[in-house]
């Protein structure tokens, strides 16, 4: 039998679990906790993705919704258990509203209306109205909920090991809402309060908890927009771009890993100038 080489980098021998991990912001941060050596277990609701991601970083996988959170207590325990330790999580499993191409339409109409000073004329979107319950709460149960369970779930092991770093995935929508996805930019504003929050409590205990916005990121999350809506965001990103998966995975790699030691209860954002 061949003996495989110890891993090495400077996340070596650390274990590291990421949530929606079978696709876009989340493959490309497995794909990079690996590459400095961290073991990656890859959740996803999506059991070929995932296993798709987990064989090209040497990891595991573990399927669970995040919305599960007697299955999300479960499977980190069976990682603490399994490998005697969790040194890093990030809470990065997340949904988008689905396109409405008749609202789009509806915008688009508004715009030039507003463009031509026809105030009069401007039909109200009622994206509030129209929002069901069901839909809400999806929404807010997996990115807010979800980000909470797994959080608490990792404290369990963390606080008492004195250590790990926990990243959560909030978005420039948390911190710069937008009309039309409330639901979103609600949970996603919660996860900013629940980083800051969290942080704060766990800081004197060798924990950090920080979160990351993205900016606008090109990723199967968004293959759904409309394509006039998707190019009139791009104009507003100075940048004149967006953003790509492995760019995102610098700053997340940074701050799972110790060089960010002194962040925590923080939240960055990476928008390339549109916040
Ligand atoms: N793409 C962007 O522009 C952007 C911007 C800001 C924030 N974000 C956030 O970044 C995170 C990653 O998004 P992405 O763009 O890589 O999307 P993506 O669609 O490429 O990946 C999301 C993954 O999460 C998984 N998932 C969804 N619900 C789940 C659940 N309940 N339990 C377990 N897994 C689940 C999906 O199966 C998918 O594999 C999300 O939280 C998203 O809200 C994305």
């Amino acid at each position: 039998m061949t003996q495989q080489a110890p891993p090495s980098g400077a996340l070596a021998g650390q274990v590291a679990f990421i949530t929606g991990a079978g696709s876009g912001m989340g493959a490309a941060f497995a794909h990079r906790l690996a590459a400095d050596g961290a073991m990656v277990v890859v959740n996803d609701l999506n059991p070929n993705a995932a296993a798709e991601v987990a064989a090209a970083v040497g990891g595991d996988t573990a399927i669970f919704d995040v919305c599960d959170s007697t299955a999300f207590d479960g499977e980190i325990d069976k990682v603490a258990e399994r490998y005697g330790r969790l040194d890093i999580l990030i809470n990065n499993a997340g949904i988008a509203p689905p396109s409405d191409p008749d609202r789009v339409q509806q915008a688009v109409a508004n715009q030039m209306a507003r463009m031509e000073g026809r105030i009069d004329d401007l039909v109200p979107p009622n994206s509030t109205v129209d929002l069901n319950d069901a839909d809400w709460d999806r929404m807010i149960k997996v990115h807010l909920y979800g980000t909470f369970y797994g959080t608490r779930a990792a404290l369990r092991h963390m606080t008492p090991a004195r250590q790990g770093s926990i990243v959560n995935i909030s978005s420039v929508l948390g911190l710069r809402p937008m009309a039309g996805a409330l639901h979103y930019a609600t949970a996603k504003a919660g996860i900013i309060a629940l980083t800051k929050s969290i942080g704060q409590e766990v800081a004197a205990y060798g924990v950090r908890v920080n979160a990351v916005c993205p900016g606008w990121i090109d990723t199967p999350l968004l293959e759904a927009m409309d394509p006039m809506m998707i190019a009139g965001i791009v104009m507003q990103i100075p940048k004149g771009r967006m953003g790509r998966p492995e760019e995102l995975a610098e700053l997340v790699r940074f701050l799972a890993g110790p060089e960010s030691s002194y962040c925590n209860g923080d939240v960055f954002a990476a928008s390339g100038g549109f916040v």
